[in-house]
């Protein structure tokens, strides 16, 4: 890029100076760098009759999708639900009104009826992403699939094969493609205001007790039941770190393991579940009563009773009965609790990338260098520094002119991105998705290069 085309991009992006925000320049006047950075608010896309789905596991991330339909019920309407949780299941078809003809115990039920439906959503665990995905494509139905795509190399493989084949529509929910921060990072390194693109520092805190939650107590805490952690968490930020870079990945190396949340750790008077009179309860972080009972967090799990009296009982019961109320230190988990990766790409761009358990705080850390500036974020905020200029600037998600993000989760990327899919259904336009399939399945190949590299201790090719 040239020093007059690199001024010509600086001038174009709606930045505020010094960390003062400034009234965002229009997005529309961002010209040929905002191509990715959506215009337009998400929901209400103005169709004459909504796109129909059929939801295949109506736990969390069904209701996250399930949301935006109550939402934007012009644009997606949900017709049908498996689901053989039967609370879940009830108040799913409550909430759609749902015909009884419709509902379904499991995934492999509703493939037994001729198609009706424009669209499945797949929010079953992990290891039930390939079988419907694959039924799904056979059937004609276009698909929202929850990443992970698959838990083995070969499946992801075989889903991209029949997408190709059959020219079905599918968004794999990299949700983090969608989020506004994410969107104006990449703008602002494809713009050349950091000159040529040397390196990216890349960091996922997961948080000490989202870590002991999802990956020592809950759904993702054994790796071969589900998926390994650089998959199951981490698949996101692989695939933020291609998207930022734009130039294929070409090997990767890996260490980590799980150190802490292990039985040699268990701390002296301290029982199989919290709520067995454990003598280090009170001091310890990772006290299930505290957690869920006092503090009423990651609750999300528990199917509450309609009463809102009866909650506090209801928690005590489920840490009697389920994992969540087990000693961290005596689970049957094997999820790395601290993961580093290094990853070249091509022309000579490295990465590192890291996930770390052991944080007060969430989100995502990023810091870009280039061969005129650098960045510096944190998925609310970046600041920008031009090298030639020694001058400072930030942009701030909230401060600019993106509407309606924060309705939803991952940066506002959850929402966006059903926003994006029912359009590219309604079209039949897979290039309305910064998510397909083609795009999505490259940080896969990565993280199963990764876990390789891992396990073996050696750096691993990736082979796209
Ligand atoms: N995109 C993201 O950022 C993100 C975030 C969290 C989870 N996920 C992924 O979304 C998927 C769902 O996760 P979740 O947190 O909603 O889990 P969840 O356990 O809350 O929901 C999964 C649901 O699937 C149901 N189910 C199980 N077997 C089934 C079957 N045979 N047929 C139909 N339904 C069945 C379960 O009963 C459960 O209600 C997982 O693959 C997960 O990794 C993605």
């Amino acid at each position: 890029m040239t020093k007059e085309s690199r001024r010509a991009a600086l001038k174009k992006l709606s930045l505020s100076t010094l960390g003062l925000p400034l009234a965002s320049a229009s997005l529309t006047d961002l010209g040929e760098i905002t191509n990715t950075l959506r215009q337009q608010p998400i929901g209400n896309a103005g169709f004459d009759k909504p796109v129909t789905a059929i939801t295949l596991g109506a736990g969390s991330r069904g209701n996250v999708y399930g949301g935006y339909a109550e939402k934007y019920p012009n644009d997606l309407d949900i017709v049908g639900v498996a689901e053989p949780n039967a609370i879940r299941n009830e108040r799913y078809t409550q909430k759609h009104k749902i015909e009884n003809s419709n509902r379904f115990k499991t995934w492999e039920d509703v493939f037994k009826k001729p198609k009706f439906a424009d669209a499945v959503i797949i929010t079953t665990p992990d290891n039930l992403h390939y079988g419907p995905c694959m039924k799904a494509l056979q059937m004609g139905y276009d698909v929202l699939l929850e990443k992970p795509i698959a838990p083995t190399e070969k499946e992801c493989r075989d889903i991209l094969a029949m997408v190709q084949k059959t020219g079905r529509i599918v968004a794999v929910c990299h949700v983090l493609r969608y989020a506004p921060y994410f969107i104006k990072l990449r703008e602002m390194i494809r713009s050349g205001a950091v000159g040529e693109l040397i390196s990216i520092q890349h960091f996922e805190p997961i948080q000490h007790v989202h870590m002991s939650h999802s990956f020592v107590r809950g759904n993702w805490h054994n790796s071969k039941e589900t998926t390994p952690i650089i998959l199951a968490k981490s698949c996101h930020d692989l695939d933020i770190l291609r998207w930022l870079i734009d130039k294929p990945s070409k090997n990767i190396s890996a260490i980590g393991d799980l150190k802490w949340f292990r039985k040699e750790n268990a701390p002296a008077g301290s029982t199989e579940r919290c709520t067995d009179g454990c003598a280090v309860e009170a001091n310890c972080p990772y006290s299930a009563l505290k957690i869920y009972h006092q503090h009423r967090e990651y609750t999300y799990v528990f199917d509450f009773p309609e009463d809102k009296s009866k909650h506090g009982d209801f928690i005590l019961e489920q840490l009697q009965k389920t994992n969540y109320g087990r000693c961290v230190y005596r689970m049957d988990n094997d999820q790395p609790d601290h993961y580093v990766t290094s990853i070249q790409f091509e022309n000579n761009i490295t990465a590192s990338f890291s996930m770390e358990a052991f944080t007060s705080y969430h989100g995502r850390r990023t810091r870009v260098m280039g061969s005129m500036g650098d960045i510096v974020g944190d998925m609310e905020k970046f600041v920008f520094t031009d090298f030639a200029t020694r001058k400072s600037t930030t942009w701030d998600v909230k401060v600019d002119d993106v509407k309606n993000y924060e309705a939803s989760g991952h940066g506002g990327g959850d929402w966006a991105l059903a926003s994006d899919w029912v359009k590219a259904v309604k079209a039949q336009d897979p290039k309305l998705l910064s998510s397909t399939i083609e795009a999505s399945i490259e940080s896969h190949l990565m993280g199963f290069a990764a876990e390789e590299s891992r396990l073996n201790k050696r750096v691993v090719d990736i082979r796209i």
